[in-house]
Order: structure tokens, then C-alpha cells, then sequence
């Protein structure tokens, strides 16, 4: 009887630790691509920035690693495997604080973060979106909408070939 009790319980755990297993690696991976958040991104180097009017509304900050960089910075294309590039964003909203000291109202600042969307290149795991994998992320958790996620290459592959899925360029 004891047996019986200590197995369902030890069950019951292993269920559980499963289980949120899975859960964990289903808000840190993107569908479709199992693409994760960089860990250090944020150190990362700035490639340029962007803007979005309408229903966006954003400021955008993007942001390569060295391999991602380094190819930027030699014009090389295709981006070779390992590259990633980030595209973090903010609402853009003016800033009352700021235009206080200006004689009139001019100022617009990053406001809360919106989401982090993530490009990795590495065409051996990624051979049927032109070698790139998608990811995109509200607080650190992966968007786990698949019609987004496949929107993401549908849209990226209307660039010419030579631009490899890219739309941003280096700002020096
Ligand atoms: C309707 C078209 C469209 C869709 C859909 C789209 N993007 Fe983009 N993306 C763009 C454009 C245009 C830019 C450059 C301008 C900007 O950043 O606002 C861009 C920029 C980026 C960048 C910065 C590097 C680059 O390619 O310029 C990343 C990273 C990125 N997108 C990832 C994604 C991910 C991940 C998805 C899917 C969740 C996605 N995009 C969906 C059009 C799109």
C-alpha cells in the first residue's frame, strides 16, 4: 500500500517536471523555427535604428552579434551561418519631462518595450526560409503564434536575393 502510494507520488512529480519542461521550452523557443532570445543581446552592436508610424507606433534599435557585424562591416552577402541580427522596439511617445526645457514641444523618447524579434542565419537548420530562422518575443517569452511566425520569411524573401532577407542597413 505504501509502495502503491510512494510510485503515484513519484509519478505524479515526474509528470509534473515533464511537463514544465515543455512548458519552459515552449516560451523560450519560437514555433516553426525553435529559435531562442540571445542571451546577451543587449551588449550587442548597434546596426542602425527605425521608426514606424501607424498601427505600430515604435522606436527601433537593431542590433547584430560579431559575425552579424563583421559582414556588415565588409559588405559581405549572403550573411554567413551565425549571424544574428535583433530588432528591439519601444513606443514612441513624446516626453513632457523633456520638452519642459525646450522652447517648444519637440521631444520623443523610447516608452515601454513592445517586443524582440530575432533573425538567425544558419542555412544547414534553416534550409526552407533562405537560411534564416524566426523568433519574436514579448518579455523574454517567444510569441507563439505560427501564422506570425510564418509571415515573418513571406515578407522578409520580397527583398532582391542579394539583400538576404535583410532590410537594414549599416549606419555608420
Ligand atoms: C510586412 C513585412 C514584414 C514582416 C511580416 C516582418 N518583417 Fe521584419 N522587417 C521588415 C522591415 C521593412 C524591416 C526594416 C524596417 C524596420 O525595422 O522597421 C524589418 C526588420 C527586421 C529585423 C532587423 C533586420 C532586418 O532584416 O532589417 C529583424 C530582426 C526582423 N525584421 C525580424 C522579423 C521577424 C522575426 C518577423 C516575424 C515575427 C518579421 N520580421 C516580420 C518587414 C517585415
Amino acid at each position: 500500500m505504501r509502495t502503491g502510494a510512494l510510485l503515484a507520488l513519484s509519478t505524479l512529480i515526474l509528470g509534473a517536471s515533464a511537463l514544465s519542461a515543455t512548458v519552459r521550452e515552449r516560451v523560450e523557443a519560437s514555433p516553426v523555427y525553435g529559435v531562442t532570445l540571445p542571451k546577451d543581446y543587449r551588449h550587442w552592436t548597434l546596426i542602425s535604428v527605425a521608426q514606424e508610424n501607424g498601427k505600430n507606433n515604435d522606436i527601433r534599435a537593431i542590433l547584430g552579434n560579431d559575425i552579424a557585424v563583421e559582414a556588415y562591416r565588409k559588405g559581405k552577402r549572403p550573411f554567413p551561418d551565425g549571424a544574428v541580427i535583433v530588432r528591439l522596439a519601444w513606443r514612441y511617445q513624446s516626453s513632457s519631462r523633456n520638452d519642459a526645457v525646450f522652447p517648444a514641444p519637440q521631444s520623443f523618447v523610447a516608452g515601454a518595450a513592445t517586443n524582440v524579434q530575432v533573425s538567425v542565419k544558419d542555412s544547414k537548420r534553416f534550409p526552407r526560409s533562405g537560411g534564416w530562422g524566426y523568433g519574436q518575443f514579448e518579455n523574454g517569452v517567444a510569441n507563439p503564434d505560427v501564422t506570425l511566425m510564418q509571415s515573418c520569411f513571406s515578407c522578409h524573401n520580397k527583398l532582391e536575393k542579394s539583400e538576404d532577407l535583410v532590410f537594414t542597413a549599416w549606419s555608420p
